[in-house]
């Protein structure tokens, strides 16, 4: 029956061919009764403390197994602030290895934005203060390591950090109990219940695949709902997962905001293609579904991105409709009014490729792997360019992360050939599909030193990354 449901975004991807590595067998999402209750990371405010420790959870069932965190169990907590205010985080390393934090979306000073030369040692503490000068929006933190992001990040070290505005409170979008954050990751299970994050020699290239699919670290989760609008503040902190998300029950549901915040209007869609890194915010309104109903949040088949995932479909939670409710909210015509970008000084090319072959750092940008003390790229502070991220030649899928600035897309050429709905809207970080070209326009406001990088974090930690300066 999945075979039936195929997505213009599903059509469009099957188009393409010639995939390296389509006949590889890729890990199948395992199955299994959605029982345990989501856990909802607690909220914090931007004046706190994050210890990054080992930390137990109880992951597949009800006992307890060693992972990461920042405080007690999994995942860190969400820190909420309003634009305007400043942040003041003490990083308490108490890991036996360094760590950093990156403030993904963030648009905050270099010295405070984690990058790869700035770590913590064990037993060190690194005081962020920055602040806050952006839209409302859903970002998210989590370690930024020279060539072991991807480790970190798996075994438990990522949050979720909300912006909120006036501008976005006037909306009166759902909230309280009707706005949930979902971060979602795939997770390979040890026989002892642990997170087993060893790649395989494959997974190192095209990037891990865990069979477990955990949301905010609940294995199988399930949420009560009533007849009501809620809205879902959506992570992808997969290592390399895409979700085409979807819900079982086919209604359309409304894409508000992406990466940078909110868009123009409400986006209906049916689907939302989601690489790592990306956030999507959505409103689904459950007074379609009858008291009783299970509506599942699923993966739809979208056919192979390369390491050839995306040929299955998964179930990612479940949202047992509970109660009736009368819901007073009524969906906005327009969200947010921001300016298009249309003109720029300056365009830049930046060719992605994947080498079998090559000795080390399979994953190039320009033919070149990341190296610390090499800028890449030097941009004047206040301009406005044009990149393009070219993978017409690559079959792997990249979602391309830009550190210190948003973009608008343009053009995406090849490949799947359009732009898509959570694409209307400020982005940083975007999925160049195999045999895509994808131009953006990037706003550089902030100077210093920054990285610009593939966010599949095994490509990340391989050395597709580049520093780029503002000055
Ligand atoms: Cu979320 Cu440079 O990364
Ligand atoms: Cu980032
Ligand atoms: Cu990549």
């Amino acid at each position: 029956s999945t075979a039936t449901i195929l997505s213009t975004e599903s059509i469009l991807s099957s188009c393409m061919s010639g995939m390296h590595h389509g006949d590889t067998v890729v890990p199948q999402v395992n199955s299994g009764l959605f029982i345990n209750p989501l856990k909802i990371p607690k909220t914090v405010s931007g004046n706190t403390s994050l210890v990054a420790q080992n930390t137990t959870e109880a992951l597949m069932s009800s006992s307890k197994v060693s992972v990461l965190g920042y405080g007690e169990g999994i995942l860190g907590p969400t820190i909420r602030v309003k634009n305007g205010e400043n942040v003041n985080i003490n990083l308490v390393n108490k890991l036996s290895d360094h760590t950093n934090i990156h403030w993904h979306g963030l648009k905050i000073p270099a010295d405070m934005d984690g990058h790869p030369d700035q770590m913590v040692m064990p037993n060190e503490t690194f005081n962020y203060k920055f602040k806050v000068n952006q839209q409302a929006g859903t970002n998210w933190y989590h370690p930024h390591l020279h060539e072991s992001t991807a480790e970190q990040v798996t075994l438990g070290l990522a949050g979720l950090f909300i912006v909120e505005s006036d501008e976005e409170k006037a909306l009166g979008l759902p909230k309280d109990s009707q706005e949930i954050p979902l971060i979602i990751q795939d997770k390979r299970i040890k026989a002892d219940g642990s997170i087993n994050y060893q790649p395989t020699m494959k997974e190192i290239m095209t990037g891990y695949l865990g069979e477990n699919i955990l949301v905010n670290g609940t294995s199988k989760p399930f949420l009560d709902v009533s007849t009501r609008f809620y809205r879902l503040r959506i992570l992808n902190a997969s290592s390399a997962r895409i979700y085409n998300l979807a819900l079982s029950n086919k209604a359309e549901f409304y894409l508000i905001g992406s990466d940078g915040g909110l868009l123009f209007q409400p986006e209906p869609v049916r689907n939302v293609l989601i690489s790592t890194g990306e956030r999507v915010d959505i409103l689904v309104d459950f007074s379609l579904a009858k008291v009783g109903e299970v509506v599942f949040l699923k993966s739809e088949p979208f056919f192979t991105m390369g390491n050839a995932q995306g040929n299955q479909p998964f179930d990612i939670m479940a949202f047992h409709v509970k109660s009736q409710a009368t819901d007073t909210f009524k969906l906005p015509n327009s969200l947010l009014n921001f300016s298009k970008l249309s003109a720029s000084t300056n365009i830049r090319s930046f060719t992605l490729t994947m080498d079998h072959m090559a000795k080390e750092g399979m994953h190039k940008i320009n033919n070149k792997i990341y190296k610390s003390n090499r800028i890449d790229e030097t941009v004047v502070l206040g301009s406005v360019e044009t990149w393009d991220f070219d993978n017409s030649i690559g079959d792997e899928a990249h979602p391309m992360h830009i550190h210190g600035a948003n973009f608008q897309l343009v053009s995406r050429m090849g490949g799947r050939n359009a732009i898509f709905p959570h694409e209307k809207a400020w982005k940083d970080t975007v999925l160049v599909g195999p045999g895509e070209k994808v131009r953006v326009m990037i706003k550089f406001e902030i100077k210093g030193k920054f990285v610009l990088h593939c966010h599949n974090l095994e490509h990340e930690d391989d050395g597709m990354m580049l520093n780029f300066e503002v000055k």
